[in-house]
């Protein structure tokens, strides 16, 4: 991370704080902010004056484009405290990269990066006592630029609004994850957005993934659009395959998210040693490993949720359920990254950044 500041940002503080009222112990995925935000407009062809300031609801014309065309992106990224109060981040300028291929792809201007970083930074050390310590504790940072141009002309908006907010969360157990693999729905296509972490996306796979829920599964594992055949990400993470001892994963493309904690798993069982294949995995190929039971473990991998065991998949009316095991690749991997990611052991990759 390489942000000079060479940008002022304003700081309104808020004169109260939401802290005493909140569980840190029961907290839901994404639902309490903290008592400040930041936000730089794009107005004129120029990013205007950053500013700090309190958390709040803010009005917005009906017509405004992000409404109507959905031209908005987002990333997710966490913070997190150490045992002498530092505050790390995680691997933040694979986010910032991100972010801006993703506004490049949605036809938004490009952050710059002291805008980016900075503001990440200053709300965070504003915001601070709400990142608590131990392992499981972080805060989920959401930077996101929404097109706020007015009027419903078919157009890229020519005023945006780059927002981040603060969410902090605890370690997301998902429970049991039942999976079903997409037969018609797709999560992205060639030519598309699906590389970009672009809303849409997201919002596309309420649908496909209410009607898995209506059957009694968690989570869709979407296929190519194309032929439906090759597996290419679970829900709204990457996915790897355990077989014969190796892990798989497919390789990012113009459908698939080049996902930070995909590229970081990928590095991490490596040097452990693990046998790792970056391919396209093929439908056929996990349900014939389900039934001659070389396939040993399917799990997801993103911001959010870290790793996330899937227990069984269904594929055309036929369900396979995993092996239970104690110890598996995706708890050894999860508790390495976890651990790196807290600052409990040694960093010897360089991913995480003190602020
Ligand atoms: C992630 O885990 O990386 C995500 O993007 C999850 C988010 C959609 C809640």
């Amino acid at each position: 991370m390489s942000a000079t500041q060479t940008t002022q940002i304003e700081i309104i503080k808020a004169t109260t704080t939401k802290i005493n009222e909140v569980d840190f112990n029961n907290l839901s995925f994404g639902s309490v902010f903290t008592d400040h935000l930041f936000e730089c407009d794009f107005k004129n062809g120029e990013w205007q004056q950053p500013v700090i300031k309190p958390y709040a609801p803010f009005l917005i014309d009906p017509s405004t484009r992000v409404f109507h065309y959905g031209q908005a992106i987002f990333e997710g990224m966490k913070a997190y405290k150490n045992e002498a109060d530092e505050i790390w981040l995680f691997r933040p300028d694979e986010n910032y990269n991100r972010f801006n291929k993703s506004a490049v792809r949605m036809a938004m201007p490009e952050v710059p990066e002291d805008i980016f970083m900075n503001g990440l930074q200053q709300l965070l050390h504003l915001d601070e006592a709400w990142i608590k310590k131990g392992k499981g504790n972080a805060m989920y940072i959401r930077p996101f630029m929404i097109a706020n141009g007015t009027g419903v002309i078919a157009n890229p908006s020519d005023d945006y609004k780059f927002m981040i907010i603060l969410s902090p969360v605890t370690s997301y157990y998902a429970g049991d994850v039942k999976v079903l693999i997409a037969e018609h729905y797709s999560r992205a296509a060639n030519g598309g957005i699906g590389a970009a972490k672009a809303a849409g996306n997201y919002g596309a796979q309420f649908y496909p993934t209410t009607l898995a829920n209506q059957q009694g599964f968690q989570q869709v594992i979407w296929t190519d659009d194309a032929t439906h055949t090759k597996l290419e990400e679970a829900g709204t993470m990457n996915v790897f395959f355990r077989i014969n001892n190796t892990l798989l994963t497919a390789p990012v493309s113009e459908r698939i998210l080049d996902g930070v904690t995909r590229k970081t798993l990928i590095e991490l069982a490596k040097s452990e040693g693990i046998n790792v294949e970056v391919r396209s995995v093929l439908v056929d190929e996990l349900v014939a490993a389900a039934k001659d039971g070389s396939l040993q473990e399917i799990f997801g991998a993103g911001t959010a949720a870290v790793v996330s065991p899937i227990s069984g998949f269904s594929y055309k009316d036929e369900y396979f359920e995993l092996p239970k095991s104690e110890t598996t690749v995706a708890s050894q991997l999860k508790e390495k990254l976890t651990n790196i990611q807290n600052k409990l052991e040694e960093d010897t990759f360089g991913w995480t950044v003190k602020i």
